[in-house]
């Protein structure tokens, strides 16, 4: 199969010669679990301050993908390069890329059990770089504030994702990966984090959303990403998805 092909009818824009490089940039990722290709020939870059809906079908591979980028050693990255803010990270672990300022938000959350709120933010603070104090924090998520001494775990769904954020920005982040942040939380929920996520664009975060509530993401980002079965089959402006009703239908069920 030609993946150069499909990165070259969709627009996929690798840096010419020349062109000033992306903040962020992806080039020809080629992720595997064992023997099973899975992210496949994968191209895309990203400008500081943009947020970037990556959307596509259940097992179209963006879980995959943000794993790629965080640098998890399942997938593994056999081809490709990844660069954020002028450093290849594609040589990194995981732990050197999140040191990089990559910061990833996982479906499941991770809130540590047996740590309060405040613990869980200020263990994201041991090491450094750290990213936002814990006052300005609590600014912008009142409920962690109200609720900094409760056990993490014990946060009802969509106060786990506001945690799971906010332990990201308390450490010096560059790139903000969120899988699926509005997965299995009531709608009025969903619209308390969305009004985080635009205050934290206001801010001029670089964010790549996963949502299969597209049409959310895509209220919230510049630009959209179409993933399916591992390839890119669109790059553009969210505004063409949300117009593209032909898009939609076949790759996004909307
Ligand atoms: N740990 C794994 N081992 C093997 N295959 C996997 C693993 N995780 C995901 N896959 C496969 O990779 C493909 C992409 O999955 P994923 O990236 O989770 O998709 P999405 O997040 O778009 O739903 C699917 O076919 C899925 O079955
Ligand atoms: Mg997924």
């Amino acid at each position: 199969m030609s993946t150069v092909d499909t990165a070259a009818e969709t627009g996929a824009r690798p840096a010419g010669a020349g062109a000033a490089p992306a903040f962020f940039s992806a080039q020809g990722l080629q992720s595997y679990y064992g023997e099973s290709y899975i992210v496949q020939d994968v191209s895309f870059e990203i400008r500081k301050s943009e947020i970037v809906a990556l959307l596509g079908r259940n097992g179209a591979g963006k879980t995959s993908t943000l794993r790629t980028i965080a640098r998890t050693a399942n997938p593994e990255l056999k081809h490709g390069t990844i660069t954020l803010d002028g450093e290849r990270i594609d040589t990194m672990k995981d732990w050197q890329a999140a040191q990089h300022g990559v910061g990833l938000v996982p479906e499941d959350r991770r809130i540590i059990p047996g740590l309060s709120v405040e613990e869980n933010l200020e263990l994201a603070q041991i090491a450094e770089p750290k990213g936002w104090e814990l006052q300005r924090i609590y600014d912008h998520f009142p409920r962690l504030a109200e609720r900094r001494r409760q056990e993490g775990v014990t946060l009802s769904g969509g106060e786990q994702q506001m945690l799971a954020v906010a332990r990201v920005l308390a450490r010096d982040v560059k790139l903000l990966l969120l899988d699926e942040p509005y997965e299995g939380l009531a709608p009025v929920i969903v619209q308390e984090i969305e009004k985080i996520l635009r205050e934290i664009k206001e801010l001029g975060l670089t964010t790549i959303i996963v949502e299969q509530n597209a049409v959310a993401a895509l209220q919230l980002a510049d630009r959209a990403l179409i993933l399916d079965m591992g390839q890119i089959v669109f790059d553009g402006t969210a505004q063409e998805v949300l117009e593209n009703v032909e898009l939609r239908h076949q790759y996004l069920a909307i």
